[in-house]
């Protein structure tokens, strides 16, 4: 599957949303900074973490948790949760690049 795919129009994103984008297993983040996307695939064996705003992501299979940033709080798991690099394309969608991760500051403004 292509690694670099549209999820919608910033329009699409409320104010203070965070948002599962279910078929590309990622979280949508508009904050007042801008936008940011975080992978939703626990990275210990790869179940869809839950998003409880404000206070990070938890994993229903093992139980590992991490910090809203990604950070692992809790394992088995052992490796952050990735931020991937977003852009908006020409016809003012959202896009996100999985092959690209970013730091933990980095957001879109749209
Ligand atoms: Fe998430 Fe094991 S797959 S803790």
């Amino acid at each position: 599957p292509p690694r670099r795919f549209p999820v919608g129009r910033p329009a699409d994103y409320p104010p203070g949303s965070v948002t599962f984008v279910p078929d590309r297993r990622l979280f949508v983040f508009n904050t007042p900074g801008g936008f940011y996307a975080i992978s939703a695939v626990c990275t210990h064996l790869g179940c869809n973490v839950n998003s409880a705003p404000g206070k990070g992501f938890a994993c229903p299979c093992h139980g590992s948790t991490f910090e809203a940033d990604g950070r692992v709080r809790t394992g088995p798991a052992a490796w952050p949760l990735p931020r991937y690099a977003m852009s908006l394309s020409r016809r003012g969608e959202l896009v996100v690049d999985t092959r690209r991760t970013v730091c933990p500051a980095c957001r879109l403004k749209a």
